[in-house]
């Protein structure tokens, strides 16, 4: 069975997790299942910018990329309607990004290790923190530099090696009622 239609969304649901993660398609997999809203962060960043990820690192570098993420989750996090988002590997960086999840938001980490992530981001070209480097190696150190905020944020954690997308959707259906009191 696809779908839990009788779980309903008390707040936003935010996924969180280095790049290859899965957020973006688990997202979309678990907003269908819940018949909500799913929004994509990077998509909504490109939106307000007119422009592509890779373009906005070029440009302004990281720092002007960071200013959109922080004003597009700050959008988006006014929703009235509960929605669904995916948001990017490092918007926990900025201390007003940590503070609206926290406020608004259930936040679930969809952790893998660094071999998983890179064999599911493939060809890192549209990211620009993996183009430099070898990408297990910098998935490596964006993870030793990033668990601390994961753990502290989030509501639920699920590991989702080995797992397809239709899987970790269920796991993060499932995850609601324990973490945040979803209606049944
Ligand atoms: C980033 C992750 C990317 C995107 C940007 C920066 C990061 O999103 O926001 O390239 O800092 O980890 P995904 O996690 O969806 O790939």
């Amino acid at each position: 069975m696809d779908s839990k239609p009788n779980v309903t969304l008390p707040r936003h649901l935010a996924l969180v997790g280095l790049m290859g993660a899965g957020k973006t398609a688990v997202g979309a997999s678990v907003a269908s299942r819940l018949g909500c809203r799913h929004v994509d962060l990077d998509r909504a960043v490109t939106q307000l910018a007119g422009r592509s990820i890779g373009v906005i690192f070029h440009e302004g570098g990281e720092e002007a990329f960071r200013d959109l993420e922080e004003q597009a989750l700050g959008l988006q996090m006014q929703a009235v309607d509960p929605i669904v988002l995916s948001t990017g590997g490092g918007v926990l960086g900025r201390e007003t990004n940590r503070a609206v999840l926290a406020r608004e938001a259930t936040v679930v980490w969809l952790r893998a290790t660094p071999e998983t992530l890179a064999a599911r981001v493939g060809d890192p070209s549209s990211r620009p923190l993996l183009a430099d480097s070898d990408p297990v190696e910098a998935l490596r150190r964006l993870a030793s530099e990033r668990t601390p905020a994961y753990e502290t944020a989030a509501d639920a954690v699920i590991d989702t090696d080995g797992l397809d997308v239709s899987m970790v959707g269920a796991l993060v259906v499932d995850a609601l009622p324990a973490t945040d009191g979803a209606v049944q």
